[in-house]
């Protein structure tokens, strides 16, 4: 027998397309663009959360011929993801480029007389999927600079700070959408019996201190000097401090971010020796995912600039990243600047 106690009453739940509306209801000048843009997302999320759940059952898994522009094997799920987001966008007339990480160039919808440009990674920690693990989906949303010239890709190459709105999904143990427009953060939790994204958090906050740290160790070897004494500054052992931190890697900096966000900590994707500009994309992942974290009143740096204030040289351009709560991400700093005044030898 159901235990009444448990029950979730219809009347208490706020589902994404309600809460955007609301949301827009507040300003009595909004066009109403940005709201459409935001459901159309949650559209294409949806569709993509139910194709990764039936991932593992059809023949869906597995490498597609080409190769994306940095030369890795594209996965059928990535190209079914970027062209259900890219449909999505073009249902309306308020999109005017796409830039993916599946694309090369910029990607022009209908009539290029849309206001705002959508950068995204329509599925990101890919590698993740053949062994059903958590992937996600990260966008990120600004305005096009000048509505009557030509466009151009110079258009698309804005710091982070001018944003208007980022977000991400999270197809994990359950599909979550997480999403601002500069107001706080709100998060959405799929409830596939109905279909619907339904509110589960209006103004989340990160600690402002967390015992995980998140990175690839096993490329420690690679690694700059002051995040080597970082990390093992993270294995001390000192109750106080809450230490030894945990190690957390995911390998979906989409899912590593979330949980970061939940839990707090720092979540770190550095240069190296290996990958002297780091790996990550600072248009579609890292911008987004940093003014979700800063919003949340967390803190996103290339170790010496925070990360929304680079200035972009081209859309796919990489940089290293520390993310995460505020006293973690400031200790890490610390660690950076004392190397780099180090003298070598
Ligand atoms: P993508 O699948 O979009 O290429 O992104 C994968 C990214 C990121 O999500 C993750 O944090 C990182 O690559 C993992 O890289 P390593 O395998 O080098 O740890
Ligand atoms: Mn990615
Ligand atoms: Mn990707």
């Amino acid at each position: 027998f159901p235990n009444q106690k448990n029950q979730c009453f219809m009347k208490e739940l706020t589902t994404l397309e309600e809460y955007i509306i609301r949301a827009q209801n507040k300003f009595p000048g909004a066009t109403g663009e940005l709201s459409q843009l935001l459901r159309d997302i949650g559209l294409a999320a949806k569709i993509i959360s139910r194709e990764v759940n039936k991932a593992g059952i059809t023949n869906i898994l597995g490498y597609e011929k080409s190769e994306n522009v940095h030369g890795e094997s594209q996965k059928k799920l990535d190209l079914f993801a970027n062209e259900q987001l890219i449909s999505a966008l073009s249902r309306s007339n308020i999109t005017c480029m796409v830039i993916s990480e599946e694309n090369e160039g910029i990607v022009r919808l209908s009539g290029e007389s849309g206001k705002y440009i959508v950068y995204m990674d329509p599925l990101d920690g890919s590698s993740n999927i053949d062994v059903s693990v958590s992937i996600g989906s990260i966008f990120s949303i600004y305005m096009r600079p000048d509505g009557d010239k030509a466009l151009t890709e110079e258009d698309a190459l804005q710091t982070g700070e001018k944003q208007v709105a980022a977000g991400y999904v999270l197809y994990g143990s359950s599909t979550v959408m997480g999403y601002t427009t500069g107001l706080g953060v709100r998060l959405f939790t799929l409830d596939p019996s109905i279909g619907e994204f339904i509110l589960s958090s209006e103004d989340v906050k990160i600690p402002e201190y967390g015992n995980i740290y998140s990175a690839d160790e096993g490329s420690y070897n690679f690694w700059e000097l002051g995040l080597k004494k970082y990390v093992k500054h993270c294995q001390v052992i000192d109750p106080k401090t809450d230490r030894p931190f945990k190690a957390r890697y995911i390998g979906c900096m989409a899912a590593d971010v979330h949980r970061t966000l939940l839990q707090g900590g720092i979540f770190m994707y550095p240069d190296s020796s290996k990958y002297p500009n780091g790996k990550l994309r600072l248009m579609y992942e890292c911008n987004p995912l940093s003014f979700i974290i800063e919003q949340a009143g967390g803190l996103a740096t290339d170790g010496k600039k925070r990360i929304m204030e680079i200035k972009p040289s081209s859309l796919h351009e990489c940089t290293p990243i520390y993310i995460g709560s505020r006293k973690n991400v400031e200790k890490l700093k610390e660690f950076i600047s004392e190397s780099d005044e180090t003298p070598a030898g």
